[in-house]
């Protein structure tokens, strides 16, 4: 059973008078353990794809499941319990809470989902010293270059041990060493806990790195060999 399935999902925005179509019939399957990657000019759909798979926004036409489960119909509640507890994040702006510490951002995920304290302590201090951020565990964002507050968002993400992480261009602000640990952590991530994950991204190291990757035009997939000539 693939951990993410999508069937001709069409999604347009509205602006103003004008229909804005962002994806014009996107099928998808995601497995296991697998690392896929969206890449494509801008405006292609891939953060309106990321956000549909996330639950995060609801397709306007066609199938989502998640685990085998279908998702159209699910209540917001329902959708909300498993954005927090199966779903990681990884934002291109961060969004990490600027009032809270490095340690603090990346417990609350694992608070809000009631993992009992002692386990809290050990995940976090563990994700941590893996995006080699351990030592920066009471600063706040604020005092952090943009490549560790990216590795704090990675780590947030990770922490939830997640069957599905989302990532939009995870790796835009690190450099090549930084990026290097982030996407041998993802890995490992994906091997041992069999997490997938859903990048879209224009990083060639990202995209070296990934079992496959999808190329997204004015909200369509491209043939995979067209994705190659294109690289
Ligand atoms: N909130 C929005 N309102 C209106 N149009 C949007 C919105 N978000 C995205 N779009 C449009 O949808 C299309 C796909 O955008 P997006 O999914 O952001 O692509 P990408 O992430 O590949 O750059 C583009 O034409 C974009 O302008
Ligand atoms: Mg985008």
């Amino acid at each position: 059973m693939p951990v993410l399935r999508l069937r001709g999902i069409h999604k347009s925005y509205r602006l103003g008078a004008h229909e804005v179509p962002a994806l014009r019939g996107v099928d998808l399957e995601l497995q296991r353990g697998e690392m896929l990657a969206l890449t494509g000019p801008s405006g292609g759909g891939k953060s309106t794809l990321l956000n549909i798979a996330g639950l995060i926004d609801r397709a306007d036409a066609g199938y989502v499941e998640l685990r085998g489960r279908a998702l159209a119909a699910l209540p917001e509640r329902e959708a909300t319990l498993i954005r927090r507890d199966a779903i990681g994040f990884v934002f291109q702006g961060f969004n990490l809470v600027p009032v809270m510490t490095v340690w603090d951002n990346v417990d609350y995920a694992l608070l809000l989902a009631g993992v009992p304290a002692p386990q809290r302590r050990e995940r976090v201090q563990a994700v941590l010293q893996a995006v080699g951020l351990a030592a920066h565990a009471q600063h706040r964002p604020d005092a952090l270059s943009g490549g560790q507050r990216q590795r704090v968002a990675i780590a947030r993400a990770l922490v939830k041990r997640p069957t599905l992480v989302i990532a939009d261009e995870p790796t835009a602000s690190l450099d090549s060493d930084t990026a290097d640990q982030v996407l041998a952590l993802m890995r490992e991530q994906a091997e041992r806990a069999g997490a997938a994950f859903l990048l879209a991204t224009h990083d060639e190291r990202l995209l070296a790195r990934c079992d496959r990757v999808l190329r997204l035009r004015d909200g369509r997939i491209l043939p995979e060999n067209a994705a190659l000539q294109a690289a």
